[in-house]
Order: structure tokens, then C-alpha cells, then sequence
């Protein structure tokens, strides 16, 4: 961290006081509040690492949820200068905090004290406060010496308060509140102004968070066909994105992003103007990211929290899955039938089904034995195609199965009351893994490695991980872990937090407990098996883990999880794909046709036209449904092949968002705010998605519906499926469009070079077809394109360079021409892979320009070598059907992808 580290001090802050008069306790309400807030007796600032503590005295006890803590500190620092970090714990004692080994984040600033701040003179009605800044921040944190104290963090640009901790005197809901099990602190927002998006994991009707709802952060195996529910993960993470103030300082889409780093279990209160943390354990540990766009902010927030993991190109291509496959043959079946339909199928799944007496890493010996299901797994390799087999934490616990004998060698179980914590799930009694236990690594690694030695499958599903348990064991009496005194509304009823799960009061290695770390399980478990998978196969691992933490798409893919066959889950799926992308896990996807219950075939085209642009595209069903799967009705079967055909040909596309969401974190499904934040319409769209920074996805959520209703922000868009379709938006409009049975509308926008290649079954086939570049031409500025290709599995992105390529398109109108060129970063790998354009389509152009001869410059003619030539070219060039722009393609050509080139047509 290169800065320039002063603090800015005003004189006031010399001055600083120490409150030693308490509040009266008859000035407050009549209901014994939870705590009566704290002041600040000290302050110390360290302007060489940009931070400063104060000391926290606390005003008056209050037994409300267990005894206050009387002495708390606070630190503030600037860790970057996009990144402030609040913390407040207990001055005294050591509380517990997510480990470094879990999610590392740097060392810690060290502090050097060069002066302190703690002075006596002044009064307590005096009211002071201290700011701390950073020369190159945006952000400041402010110190309010009232009582209670409190602090804002505000931009300094606009004098925007962003989060505004300074407590309401006459609400003690408003003051902070630290005891032992229960941690409370609240931050106002300015009225209207607050579009909050985030604070997963819960099943959402809307996007944008409405007011008025607790969001409980608390793993739970809780189908997310239920709405509003805490579910498999925890992300207390949240955007927040700001409309413009009325002294117009404040512009449209200005964002910051705001974490509590802590795993254990809260309530968050929305009340629209407000946000409560009302938190049963760890400490205060906050993080600001200053943004100021959202794509900053999330790039910010994964430089924290870890950039999401480089997935296979593979894990692109369609999924097929369903609990209640009956046998290999079934599964046979299943992909000839896909085959016959001429329908892409990339990857195989099986779920529990293939277990012997759902017991992990075995086989069921007579309806997958392990023999036919080599040869099963052979085939679809040579065909392209891959496998993947779900695994659960529960070991069942029998002593003629080798695994658990060789955990309970390895001691790596979960414990309680010091014997290992018996649960229940699939397969029975059951312990579970302690993925906090380092021996764990060797344990879970070595039986994925004798697994795979049986078996060469190509991912791992992780299901159950909340954890999971089919019993809920009783509390041990008066354990105030098993029974902490605030109850977060787990299960939407106050549920105990032990309700069938692993209870609060085990413990992990070191005698961590399930009270803290229950939320990181998932995060563990994919941790571990992820470096598993690095080491076994030297390849880039394809993991999906139902439950996530803070972190987790570093390790992990992710799926929305139990979901129902229905419109509204439907409806549903795209708040839940978009905020798993602000949460840094942007490989995501709902199962395509609904889990839960029977799919209708109307239901089931209209998902899968939505669910081919999920960035994991998987068809999955429960046993008790009927089959789903994508050839069972000719007029899925047809659609299928339609928007399949689109998802495939747009795969290089996709990889790059992949690309870009590892080197960058932004996600690959996104809001319409994240390309157009001062268009303040985009911030309640829930129907949409964008697929990076321009492919506008519109789908139908209606049943009977064959019209859409779709939002397009500023600019033209063309259809494509058939680009001479165009919306033209002068200032962002709703339009109505036709939406067909078999038709879902996708749209790319003005400014966007689109790298595509052909459709076929696979996408190893599909990697081996020519590209088309689509550039669309803006009126207001160059188009702008990227590609990154690689071997589609080496485990470094972008590491030796003759492994990958980077190519930067930059098109335009210009002068009376329209060119495209590009600029490649290690060219030799896909000069080595022979890549190709064929073909090269101009979009909205506009209409008043007459075209006539086609002129490629002479330094593209050259780098071509005579592959190319103009006299082979072929252009073309017809209206769009507003009339409005003209369209222009060039065909047969053979640009070498690995070599820099311009394409340039003279309009005369
Ligand atoms: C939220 O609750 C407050 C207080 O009960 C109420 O005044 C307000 O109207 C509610 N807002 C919404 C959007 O329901
Ligand atoms: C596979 O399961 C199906 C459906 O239960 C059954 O009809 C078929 O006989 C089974 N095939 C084998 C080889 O077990
Ligand atoms: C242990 O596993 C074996 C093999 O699956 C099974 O036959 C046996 O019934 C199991 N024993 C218990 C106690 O579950
Ligand atoms: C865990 O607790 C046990 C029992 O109180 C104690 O003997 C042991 O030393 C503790 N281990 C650690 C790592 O703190
Ligand atoms: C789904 O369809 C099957 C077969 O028709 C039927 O047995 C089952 O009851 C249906 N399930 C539901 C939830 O309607
Ligand atoms: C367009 O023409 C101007 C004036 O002749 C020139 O300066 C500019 O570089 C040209 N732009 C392009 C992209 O060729
Ligand atoms: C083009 O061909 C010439 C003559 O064969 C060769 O020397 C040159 O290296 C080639 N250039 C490229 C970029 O392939
Ligand atoms: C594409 O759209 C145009 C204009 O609406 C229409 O005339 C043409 O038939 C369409 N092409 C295809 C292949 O559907």
C-alpha cells in the first residue's frame, strides 16, 4: 500500500472531553432498554498508519440479554484508500473473530501511538467531534463526543453521510449495545435517497430491499422456494447505492459498500431509513469500501475478501441433473436422449442416488456399481462430455466403512460434551468433519484422492453443508451457547438456533464453538476440498457448494438452492443470481425448471429461455417431481436448442466475464445499475439482468404471457437472436416487446464488441469454431470489447504466458469510416490454437451514411498473410427494422485472432 500517510487533525479534537455524567435513567422510556450507549473517554491518533482508538466507557448497565460490557475500544484505520475498517470490541478481553487462516486479509496495520488525545478540560455538553481522513480517500470517519458517542463515515467529495452511527438520544434502539451475547449498532440513512442491496442469503421478491423486514443471517438447510427465510449462507455484506441529493453534490449511482466481518448469528433490522445489527456474538468489525461506482465497490470488496475462483470453460456448457436417477442405465438414457434431441448436454450429475446406503465416496453396488460407472464416465469424456457426483459432510458412522474408521483415526470429528457429535442425515448416524481442524486437509483430501482414483469425475457438489442434521439435539441446560438470551429469528419463529443443526455448544479445533463458527462451515468445506482437487488433478477445480460465507466464491460455485417449480420461483431466481454476484460469487445459477414439485411444460420453456443465461445453467429436480429434463416436450426441446444455441455461441463471452469477474470481481450477471448507474429506474428492476456490461436479458415470468414488458436504459439495443431488431431509447424507456412462446429477448447494447464463435453439443466442439466479432456502434463513444482465451482448465488464470491470450477490440465510426481493431497481450497462444474471425457485423450505424466500397487497411492485409483478402471478403449491409440504422456485415474473412489487426470500411 503505496500512501502518503498523515492524519488531518482540526484543533477541536484537542479539546476533546471525557463524559463522566451519566444520563438519568427517568430521562429515558419506560421499558428497560437493552443498553444505555457508551462515551468516549480517549482518543488516540496514529497519523503514520492513518488510524486512530478511542476508549469506551460504558454509561449504565442494563441486564437486558446479559451484563454490558463497561470497557470497549474502537479503532478506525484506512487500510487502503478505498477501504476503512471500524472495529469495537472489549478493551480487555479477547472475543472471538473470523481467524486469519479462514479468510486471510493482511496483517493488521501495526500501531504506533505519536500522540494522545486524551485530555480532561472541557465539558460533556460541549460536543466535539474528531475526524480521521486519508489524503487520497474519499471517505471520512468522524467521532462524535456525545452521549452516547458516536460516528459517521461521510464522503468527503460530497459531504454525504454514508453511514450514520451517531445515535438518536431519544431512541435507545439507536444506541450501541455490547455484551457478551448481544452486540447491537445502528446507522440511519438519508430518507429516499438509500437503495440497499444485499445481506444475504434469503429468497427475494425484490431486488432492492423493501423497509420493514428483519434479514437473520444464520445457516439453515431451509428451501429457498421459502420466502424471506435465512438460508444455506451469510453474507452480512450490503451495497448501497445513492440518488442525488437536492444541492446536487451527490450524482446518481454514487456507491459504497459496507461488510460487518462476523460469523455469528444476527438479525438485520431494514426499516427503510434505518439499519440495525443486532448481532449474538464476536465484535463490531466494519469495513467501508468507498466505491464510488458499484463496479469499484465490488472490486474493492473482493481485493478484501478474495476474488472469485477461475472456473473450468467447461462449466459453461448445460447441466443436467435429478435426484431419483435409478440406475446407470437411467443416466445412459438421459444423455442419449439429450443427443437424439439434438440438445447440448456438457455435464452428467447424479445426486445422492449413486451412494451405497448414501454413504460418501461409495457406490451402490447394484445400481451404480463401479465398473458400469466407469464406463459411463468413459463415454461422456470421449464424447466431450463431463461428470459430476454430489458429496455431503455427514460420515456415516459404522465401522465396517472405511472412511469414517480412517476419520476417526485422523480425530478430525466435530465434538460435544468431549465425544464426537452424533447427527443424522441421509445415510443415518452420522459425525461430521471439522474443516477448522488442519488434519482435516489430509483426511477429506485423501478420500476425494482414493475416490477419484475409482472414479475420474470432474467436480464435486457439496450439499448439506449448513450444516445440515435431521435431529435437533437438546440444549444442555442453562448453556447460554445452546440458548443464547436474544433470539435471532431463525426459521422466521424465533426458532433455536440449534433447530437441526449441529448444536451451538460443540466444538471445533482449538475449542472453537459451533455458536461462532457455524456459519462457516460451507466456506470450510469448500476451502478444503478445493485445494483437494488443485493437488489431486492439477487442474482448476469445478466445486458447487450449497452453503457460502464471506469468501466463498474464491473456492466455490453456487446454486440458489432448493427452489419450487413454480412462476413465482421463477420470478425469484434473478434478485437471487444478482445478489450472489454482489456477494463475490458470480458463478451462480437457480435449477433451471423448478426443484420442488412438478414443472409444467410452459413453465419449463419459459425457465430454461431465462435460466441458458444463468451464468451455472443446470436443470435439477427432487424425486418426488416428474422428469424434466429439457427433450421431454418437443416445444422445450425446441426452445432448448434456441437460447442453448445463444448461451453456446456467446461461451467465449461468458469465459471472459469469468475472466473478469476473477481478475476484477465484478460479477457476470449484474444489475442494470452496474452499467447505468445515474439512470435511477434501473435501481428496482427485477425482472432483468445484464450479462456483463451490455447483453440485456428481458425474460417472460408470466405464465400466458407472450409480451414483455422490458426497461431499456439509454442507448440502441439490438436483438440477438436477430440483430436487425433494434430499440432505440433516447433517455431509457419501457417497451413492450413480442415474446413468443419459444422466444426469450436478449439484447446487446450500443458500445459493446461482442467476440462470438459457432453453437454445437459441446463446448469443446464450440471452442473450435471460427469467431464473429458483433461491434456496435455508439453516438456517443468508441465500442469496447475483450477476450480472454486460455486452455479452459489450467488451475492460474493468466499465468505463463505462452498459456493465454488477451485481446482488446476497440471499434467505431469515424471520418467517414467504421473500423474495428484489436490489441493482443501473448498472442502466441492463439496464434498456436489457430483461432480465426470470420466474420465481422457493424451494428447501428446511423442510417443518413451510405456505404459503398470495402477498404481493410493495409497493416491488417499484412498481419493476414493472405489468409484474408479483400477481394474474398464478402460485405453486406441492409436497414434494421426501425429504419433507423444500417447494419453492416463482413463475411468470409480469416483474421488471425492472435494478431493485432484494423478492419476499416470508407463510407463515401
Ligand atoms: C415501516 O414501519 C414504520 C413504523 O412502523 C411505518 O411508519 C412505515 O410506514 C413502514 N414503512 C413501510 C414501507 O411499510
Ligand atoms: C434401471 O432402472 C429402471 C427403472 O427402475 C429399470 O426399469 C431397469 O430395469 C433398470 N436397469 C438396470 C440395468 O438395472
Ligand atoms: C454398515 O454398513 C454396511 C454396508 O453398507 C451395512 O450393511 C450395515 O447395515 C451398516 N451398519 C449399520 C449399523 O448401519
Ligand atoms: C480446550 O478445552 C479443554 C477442556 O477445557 C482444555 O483442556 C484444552 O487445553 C483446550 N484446548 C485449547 C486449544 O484451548
Ligand atoms: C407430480 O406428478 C406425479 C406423477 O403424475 C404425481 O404422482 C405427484 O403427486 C405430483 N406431485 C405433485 C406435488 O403434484
Ligand atoms: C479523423 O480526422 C481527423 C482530422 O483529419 C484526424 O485528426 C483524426 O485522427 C481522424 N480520426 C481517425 C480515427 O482516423
Ligand atoms: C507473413 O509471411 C511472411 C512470409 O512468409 C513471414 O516472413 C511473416 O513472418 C508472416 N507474418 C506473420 C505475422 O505471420
Ligand atoms: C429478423 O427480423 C426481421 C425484421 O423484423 C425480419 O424481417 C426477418 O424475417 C427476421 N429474420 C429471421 C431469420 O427471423
Amino acid at each position: 500500500m503505496a500512501i502518503h500517510c498523515r492524519t488531518e487533525i482540526t484543533n477541536s479534537i484537542l479539546s476533546i472531553c471525557v463524559a463522566l455524567i451519566f444520563f438519568s435513567s427517568a430521562s429515558l422510556s419506560e421499558a428497560t432498554p437493552v443498553g444505555y450507549g457508551y462515551t468516549i473517554s480517549a482518543v488516540t491518533d496514529y497519523p503514520l498508519t492513518n488510524s486512530l482508538t478511542a476508549n469506551l466507557n460504558l454509561i449504565k448497565p442494563s441486564s437486558v440479554y446479559g451484563p454490558d460490557i463497561p470497557h470497549l475500544s474502537l479503532s478506525a484505520s484506512f487500510e487502503s484508500k478505498d477501504r476503512l475498517r471500524v472495529r469495537i470490541t472489549d478493551s480487555k478481553n479477547q472475543r472471538w473473530e473470523i481467524p486469519q487462516e479462514v479468510i486471510s486479509r493482511g496483517s493488521s496495520s501495526q500501531y504506533y501511538p505519536l500522540r494522545s488525545l486524551n485530555t480532561n478540560q472541557g465539558s460533556p455538553q460541549t460536543q466535539h467531534s474528531l475526524s480521521l481522513t486519508h489524503p487520497n480517500s474519499d471517505l471520512v470517519f468522524t467521532l462524535h463526543n456525545t452521549i452516547p458517542f458516536g460516528f459517521t463515515v461521510s464522503r468527503k467529495s460530497s459531504n454525504d453521510v454514508l453511514f450514520n452511527a451517531a445515535p438518536d438520544p431519544s431512541n435507545p434502539q439507536t444506541f450501541l449495545v455490547f455484551k457478551d451475547q448481544y452486540l447491537q449498532l445502528s446507522s440511519s440513512l438519508p430518507p429516499r435517497r438509500a437503495s440497499i442491496y444485499g445481506f444475504g442469503e434469503h429468497t427475494k421478491s425484490s431486488f432492492k430491499l423493501q423497509p420493514n423486514q428483519t434479514l437473520t443471517l444464520w445457516n439453515a438447510d431451509i428451501p429457498s422456494a421459502k420466502l424471506d427465510l435465512n438460508l444455506y449462507g451469510s453474507h452480512p455484506f450490503y451495497l448501497d447505492v445513492r440518488s442525488p441529493s437536492s444541492d446536487g453534490r451527490v450524482k446518481a449511482g454514487t456507491t459504497h459498500g459496507v461488510l460487518l466481518l462476523n460469523s455469528n448469528g444476527m438479525d438485520i433490522v431494514y426499516g427503510g431509513d434505518r439499519i440495525t445489527y443486532k448481532v449474538i456474538g464476536g465484535v463490531f468489525d466494519l469495513y467501508f469500501f468507498a466505491g464510488s461506482s458499484p463496479e469499484l465497490v465490488l472490486e474493492q470488496y473482493t481485493e478484501f475478501i478474495g476474488r472469485p475462483a477461475p472456473m473450468p470453460y467447461w462449466s459453461f456448457g448445460f447441466h443436467q441433473c435429478r435426484y431419483g436417477y435409478k440406475n446407470v442405465t437411467d443416466l445412459q438414457g438421459v444423455v442419449a436422449n439429450y443427443e437424439k434431441a439434438h440438445i447440448p448436454l456438457e455435464v452428467m450429475w447424479t445426486d445422492i442416488d449413486y451412494m451405497d446406503a448414501f454413504k460418501d465416496f461409495t457406490f451402490d453396488p447394484i445400481n451404480f456399481p463401479l465398473d458400469k460407472m466407469r464406463s459411463f464416465v468413459d463415454t461422456l469424456h470421449k464424447n466431450g462430455q463431463k461428470y459430476v457426483l454430489i458429496v455431503d459432510p455427514g460420515i456415516n458412522v459404522n465401522d465396517t466403512y472405511a472412511t469414517y474408521v480412517r476419520g476417526l483415526k485422523a480425530d478430525v470429528y466435530i465434538k460435544r460434551n468431549g465425544v464426537n457429535y452424533l447427527g443424522k442425515v441421509w445415510p443415518g448416524p452420522v459425525y461430521y468433519p471439522d474443516f477448522l481442524n488442519p488434519r482435516s486437509q489430509d483426511f477429506w483430501g485423501g478420500e476425494i484422492k482414493l475416490f477419484r482414483d475409482l472414479l475420474p469425475i470432474d467436480g464435486i457438489w457439496l450439499d448439506m453443508n449448513e450444516l445440515s442434521n435431521f435431529i435437533t439435539s437438546p440444549p444442555i441446560p442453562s448453556c447460554n451457547l445452546d440458548n443464547p438470551p436474544y433470539k435471532i429469528n431463525n426459521v422466521g419463529d424465533l426458532r433455536s438456533i440449534n433447530d437441526r443443526t449441529v448444536p451451538a455448544s460443540s466444538l471445533h479445533f482449538g475449542n472453537v464453538t459451533e455458536y461462532n463458527a457455524h456459519n462457516l462451515y460451507g466456506l470450510l468445506e469448500s476451502k478444503v476440498t478445493n485445494k483437494a482437487l488443485k493437488d489431486i488433478t492439477g487442474k482448476r477445480p469445478f466445486i458447487l457448494s450449497r452453503s457460502t460465507f464471506v469468501s466463498s466464491g474464491k473456492f466455490a460455485a453456487h446454486w440458489t438452492g432448493d427452489n419450487a417449480a413454480t412462476w413465482n420461483d421463477l420470478a425469484y431466481s434473478i434478485p437471487a443470481i444478482l445478489n450472489s454476484g454482489i456477494f463475490g460469487i458470480p458463478m451462480v445459477g437457480a435449477d433451471i425448471c423448478g426443484f420442488g414439485g412438478n414443472t409444467t411444460e410452459e413453465l419449463c420453456r419459459r425457465w430454461i429461455q431465462l435460466g441458458a443465461f444463468y451464468p451455472f445453467a443446470r436443470d435439477h429436480s427432487e424425486i418426488n417431481s416428474i422428469r424434466q429434463e429439457l427433450y421431454i416436450w418437443d416445444s422445450v426441446a425446441a426452445s432448448a436448442r434456441k437460447v442453448l444455441g445463444l448461451r453456446y455461441r456467446l461461451l467465449p463471452y461468458f469465459y471472459t466475464l469469468m475472466y473478469e469477474a476473477h481478475t476484477k470481481g465484478t460479477p457476470i450477471a449484474r444489475p442494470l445499475f452496474f452499467s447505468f448507474p445515474e439512470d435511477v429506474t434501473t435501481y428496482d428492476i427485477n425482472s432483468q439482468f445484464l450479462l456483463g456490461k451490455g447483453v440485456l436479458v428481458s425474460p417472460v415470468l408470466q405464465s400466458g404471457a407472450t409480451t414483455v414488458v422490458a426497461y431499456f436504459p439509454k442507448g440502441s439495443w439490438f436483438d440477438l437472436f436477430n440483430v436487425s431488431n433494434s430499440v432505440n431509447s433516447k433517455s431509457g424507456k419501457y417497451v413492450t416487446l413480442a415474446a413468443p412462446s419459444d422466444h426469450i429477448n436478449v439484447h446487446v447494447g450500443e458500445g459493446n464488441i461482442l467476440a462470438l464463435q459457432g453453437e454445437a453439443m459441446t463446448t469443446d466442439v464450440a471452442r473450435r469454431t471460427a469467431f464473429e466479432l458483433v461491434v456496435v456502434i455508439s453516438s456517443s463513444r468508441s465500442s469496447y470489447g475483450q477476450e480472454y482465451l486460455d486452455d479452459g482448465e489450467a488451475v492460474d488464470i493468466a499465468g505463463l504466458k505462452d498459456q493465454w491470450t488477451l485481446v482488446s477490440f476497440y471499434g467505431a465510426l469515424h471520418n467517414n469510416s467504421i473500423f474495428v481493431t484489436s490489441k493482443v497481450t501473448n498472442g502466441r497462444f492463439a496464434l498456436d490454437q489457430r483461432w480465426i474471425i470470420d466474420k465481422v457485423t457493424f451494428l447501428g450505424i446511423p442510417k443518413h451514411k451510405r456505404f459503398s466500397r470495402m477498404h481493410l487497411a493495409g497493416n491488417e492485409l499484412n498481419i493476414v498473410n493472405g489468409t484474408s483478402s479483400t477481394s474474398k471478403a464478402v460485405v453486406k449491409s441492409q436497414f434494421d427494422s426501425s429504419s433507423q440504422f444500417v447494419n453492416v456485415q463482413v463475411s468470409k474473412l480469416s483474421l488471425l485472432i492472435g494478431v493485432e489487426f484494423k478492419l476499416e470500411i470508407e463510407i463515401k
